[in-house]
């Protein structure tokens, strides 16, 4: 599983997406280290701090299934029924990383039509942990 073909699938999962309020659709793929992908998009709620973000979902997916090792995550968003933006997460998301990826966690986003990759370090520096 290389980068760009974990990027598609993240990207195929926007149509997933429950967003009727903020009409932005993100899907994310992740990568375990063991091998297995698990997706996720954003689901929304009426009461807005129920929803829940697609890099969440897709973690909570691979952690309730006994992965709790993350090595990649690919993260695709942007107004629904358009092409993609740079979607960088959002900081809850990067502290849940934190907890299942750590510091080399590889972030694959898109940035002006290409593949950008982070590492979580970079994203996120100096994150709390106990
Ligand atoms: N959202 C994500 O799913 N991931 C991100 O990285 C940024 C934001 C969602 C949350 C909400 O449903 C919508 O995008 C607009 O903020």
């Amino acid at each position: 599983m290389n980068e760009k073909e974990l990027y598609d699938i993240a990207a195929r999962m926007r149509k997933m997406a429950y967003c009727p309020y903020s009409h932005f659709s993100v899907g994310a793929a992740v990568l375990t280290e063991s091998g297995k992908i698990f997706t996720g998009c954003n689901i929304e709620n009426a009461s807005y701090p129920a929803g829940i973000c697609a890099e969440r979902t897709a973690i909570s997916k691979a952690v309730s299934e006994g992965e709790r090792h993350i090595s990649m995550i690919a993260i695709a968003g942007g107004p629904e029924e358009a092409e993609g933006i740079y979607t960088p997460p959002c900081g809850i998301c990067r502290q849940v990383m934190a907890e299942f990826g750590g510091p080399s966690l590889q972030i694959i986003m898109k940035k002006g039509g290409e593949l950008v990759r982070y590492s979580l370090a970079e994203l996120l520096p100096e994150s709390f942990s106990l």
